[in-house]
């Protein structure tokens, strides 16, 4: 059941917010990894030390992010590694905070929600994730036997090298709009020493068609895009229409993954059970113009059926208070003769991702 908050909820939901986000930009809270006092936090990050000795008090008491001993503040069991949290922060307050701050000039005039997402932010919070390896995509992709892939929205390309680091004979290539997130990518990338095998364009999904610089069709076995399929559907899905016809004309016969989450706002009757993550995401993405993307398969193979699209294979799982799925489509009806067969084991991958937050590689990420 969804939790519904009073009035006094709602204002302790922004106090609590502010402050978390605050000592979170500051340093504080990663610092809180290791146990510390209010005096040596004060001097070590050149903060007034009453005033964050009320602040830190203030989040122990509302929150369940910290435990104190005497006056020594640290994370809570819970919240380590710190990471976990510093992704949804930095995705939720940071990169879509302004866009629900500005909510009231957003209701007045949609077109300025996008300009408002922070795009540094969502490639901090991609960036700084460490997956569970091997990630449930992983194994998914294993098992369908792709050795080449083309991660559209690839983000800081964190799958890429999961698959690169895991099989010298991968090639991937990978593409996103967002220069913060190409830069993140190619650092990964460098980092870990797979340069020569993946390779990042910096593209809108939605323009590949005039890039001369796209991988070649008979070199990609695979797409796969991880949350970037629910950013088309603001118009009630047809741009998502779109884009699947145009990647159908890209790469005919070719298996497309899609990782993403079912939608919940708006869609009626609403589903039993807590999809508070859902919900957050989806008001993000409305107000963002992203638009929420359909709520169940029927309204997700509507879209493919639109595209000439053929679903041969649906995972699903909630976990997180959000339902997320990896579909395997054939970009057309016939796959292309040297596409892997559907795999027998392919039923054996474990779909129910029981790990929180960002390692739902996760749920979090399905729905970005
Ligand atoms: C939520 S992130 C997910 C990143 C990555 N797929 C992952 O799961 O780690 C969505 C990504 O899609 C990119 N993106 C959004 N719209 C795009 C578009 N029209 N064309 C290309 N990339 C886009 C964003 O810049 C962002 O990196």
């Amino acid at each position: 059941m969804m939790t519904r908050r009073n009035p006094m909820d709602v204002i302790e939901g922004f106090y609590c917010s502010q402050t978390v986000w605050a000592l979170h930009r500051l340093g504080v809270l990663p610092r809180l990894e290791d146990s510390a006092d209010v005096t040596a936090l004060a001097e070590e990050f050149v903060l007034d030390e009453q005033l964050l000795s009320a602040v830190l008090d203030f989040v122990h008491r509302t929150t369940d992010l910290l435990v104190r001993e005497d006056h020594r503040y640290r994370l809570a069991p819970s919240c380590r590694p710190y990471r976990r949290i510093a992704f949804q922060l930095e995705k939720f307050l940071g990169a879509y905070g302004p866009v629900i701050a500005g909510a009231a000039a957003v209701l007045g005039d949609p077109g300025t929600g996008p300009g408002l997402r922070d795009h540094p932010s969502l490639a901090r919070a991609f960036g700084q994730l460490e997956p569970r390896s091997p990630s449930l995509t992983a194994q998914v992709l294993r098992a369908w036997g792709v050795t080449s892939l083309f991660d559209l929205g690839c983000g800081a390309a964190t799958l890429l090298v999961e698959l690169a680091t895991a099989d010298p004979d991968f090639r991937g290539w990978g593409a996103d709009a967002s220069d913060a997130m190409v830069s993140a990518a190619n650092q990964r990338i460098s980092r870990s020493g797979l340069d020569g095998r993946l390779r990042i364009l910096r593209s809108d999904v939605r323009e590949l068609g005039g890039l001369i610089t796209r991988p070649d069709v008979e070199d990609v076995q695979a797409l796969y895009g991880r949350s970037i399929a629910n950013e088309f559907f603001a118009d009630g899905g047809r741009s998502a229409v779109d884009v699947l016809t145009e990647l159908r004309e890209l790469f005919p016969g070719r298996l497309l993954f899609l990782e993403d989450y079912y939608g919940r706002l708006t869609h009626r009757p609403p589903a039993d059970g807590n999809h508070r993550h859902a919900l957050l995401q989806d008001l993000a993405q409305v107000l963002s113009g992203q638009g929420v993307p359909p709520p169940d398969l029927p309204g997700w193979s509507r879209v493919y059926q639109a595209a000439d699209c053929t679903l041969v294979k649906a995972y699903e799982g909630h976990n997180d208070d959000i339902s997320w799925f990896i579909h395997v489509l054939i970009l057309g009806r016939q796959p292309t003769t040297n596409m892997p067969p559907s795999p027998a084991d392919a039923d054996g991958v474990p779909v129910a991702r029981s790990h929180a937050l960002n390692g739902a590689a996760d749920a979090a990420e399905a729905a970005g």
